[in-house]
């Protein structure tokens, strides 16, 4: 899967001229963004979709498992969480396939435990960093000018955001 995607890296950016390194230009590079190429958001929504793979089947195992009166509605919660995940996980392919880049089928790390509220805190961190990672990509899809992805990155948020109140709510934080 690497091979592949740093092979179309190269091929994409090929043509664009890089300016000669000179000591006050290497200086000035420190405190600007540097330039994100399409071939390095594919990346980048290629790992945000092997945790949206992760946190949908995170989701599965934990409102199986979570026991409590308490964690009830958390856990019928969890399961409309899981099938969001899937929704992004679908949204996010498509998404890389209109960039020309390939959907990986990577699964990034799965976190379970026997405890309720640890199950909920795992969730719960998961959430926000996709918030996090979310945030950036929205920024990043507009630095590119790929509006439509901004927009699908934008609703995923929200839908984010909503997971993370309901985990936090179900927490008492
Ligand atoms: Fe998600
Ligand atoms: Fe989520």
């Amino acid at each position: 899967m690497a091979k592949p995607a740093a092979k179309k890296a190269t091929r994409k950016t090929i043509g664009v001229r890089a300016p000669k390194p000179s000591p006050a230009s290497a200086a000035a590079e420190s405190s600007v963004p540097h330039r994100l190429t399409r071939a390095q958001l594919i990346d980048a929504l290629n790992k945000d979709l092997a945790k949206e793979y992760s946190a949908l089947i995170q989701y599965v195992q934990h409102a199986s498992v979570i026991t409590g009166p308490q964690y009830d509605a958390i856990s019928a919660e969890l399961t409309v969480h899981s099938n969001e995940e899937h929704q992004h996980a679908i949204t996010l392919s498509d998404q890389i396939d209109f960039l020309g880049g390939v959907p990986d089928v990577n699964v990034a790390d799965i976190h379970i435990s026997p405890d309720s509220k640890v199950m909920l805190e795992q969730d719960l961190e998961g959430e926000l960093d996709a918030i996090a990672r979310y945030r950036e990509r929205i920024g990043q899809a507009e630095m590119l000018q790929e509006y439509g992805l901004r927009r699908a990155l934008e609703d995923i948020l929200i839908v984010e955001e909503e997971h993370a109140r309901d985990l936090q709510s179900a927490l008492d934080l």
